[in-house]
């Protein structure tokens, strides 16, 4: 489990993550956008979640020019949208995100949607560039156990990690010891379940014995559930607030609390309904 916000996890080809990240999904505005990363950067994180459908890779690379960070300073996700994947397809949407963040090299390159069509000429095309030093990592997202186990029959890499829907209203528990067994890492994505769930008067009791928000609390156990987060806020004291979780410890008793407000509920498409899509998406 992640002691401090400084933490990494090693993934399964020997590369380190940091285990606490932050999320850009829907901030678009430009200024908004640069403020949050300024922000987060001085909070100390240093893991930027993003992906070509966000359309804010461009401001985030101008970003990253502009705060001067170096290289090693910080982590950066993006994924491959729907309808760039397939094998030549895939090399092209890949070398505009790396033109837009304006970098030589992505640390974790995602798969953003399992798409059956496509499917193996994708992960083809991610090992290409895997290969060619341009990637760090490979990993996908949105995959359930019958896409891992479909992509293990052509796969020459495995994904190093599975960045899928959890929150205490859908903990994915079954598909997060299927990944533990695998190896592959585990990274939440809506892990506030974008707001709602926020609201359990629980989170809240359990939160005023700590002095800690319901979000602390949520993202708290997350963290001993051993998965990674990427937490999106554009509210500079929310920013800083996500990453103050490593001063409190839930107990057993508080985990079950918070695993039993499961509700089987989503807050966006069950993967399987994109993996069958064939109509265009934008
Ligand atoms: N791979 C995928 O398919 C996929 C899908 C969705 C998301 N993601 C990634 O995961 C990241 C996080 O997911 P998400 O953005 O959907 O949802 P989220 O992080 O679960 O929740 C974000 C929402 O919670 C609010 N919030 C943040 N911190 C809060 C706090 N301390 N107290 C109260 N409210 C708070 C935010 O509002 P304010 O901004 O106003 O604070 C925003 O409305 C995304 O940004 C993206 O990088 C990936």
């Amino acid at each position: 489990m992640a002691k401090s916000f400084s933490d990494d996890i090693v993934l399964n080809n020997g590369v380190s993550m940091p285990v606490h990240g932050f999320g850009a999904y829907k901030i678009i505005d430009e200024n908004e956008l640069r403020n949050s990363l300024e922000t987060a950067v001085d909070a100390g994180y240093r893991l930027f979640d993003t992906a070509t459908f966000y359309r804010n890779e461009a401001s985030i690379g101008q970003f990253f020019q502009s705060a001067g960070l170096k290289r090693d300073e910080f982590f950066v996700t993006t994924k491959v949208w729907n309808t760039d994947q397939g094998y030549d397809k895939t090399q092209k949407a890949f070398e505009n995100s790396l033109k837009k963040l304006q970098l030589d090299q992505i640390d974790l390159y995602l798969v953003h949607w399992p798409k059956q069509e496509t499917f193996f000429e994708t992960w083809k095309a991610l090992e290409k560039l895997y290969d060619e030093g341009l990637i760090r990592a490979i990993g996908v997202s949105n995959f359930e156990a019958h896409h891992l186990d479909r992509l293990s029959t052509k796969a020459n890499v495995l994904p190093a990690v599975d960045q899928i829907e959890t929150h205490p209203y859908f903990p994915n528990h079954l598909l997060h010891d299927y990944l533990e067994k695998l190896h592959i890492a585990h990274q939440a994505w809506s892990p506030l379940g974008r707001g709602p769930v926020l609201e359990e008067n629980e989170l809240k009791k359990i939160g005023q014995r700590y002095n800690k928000t319901a979000a602390q609390v949520v993202l708290r156990w997350h963290i001993q559930n051993q998965v990674a987060i990427i937490p999106k806020s554009e509210n500079p004291k929310r920013i800083r607030e996500n990453a103050d979780i490593y001063d409190f410890e839930l107990t057993r008793e508080e985990m079950i609390v918070i695993n039993n407000l499961n509700r089987g509920e989503r807050v966006s498409n069950a993967p399987d309904v994109i993996y069958v899509r064939t109509e265009p998406e934008n």
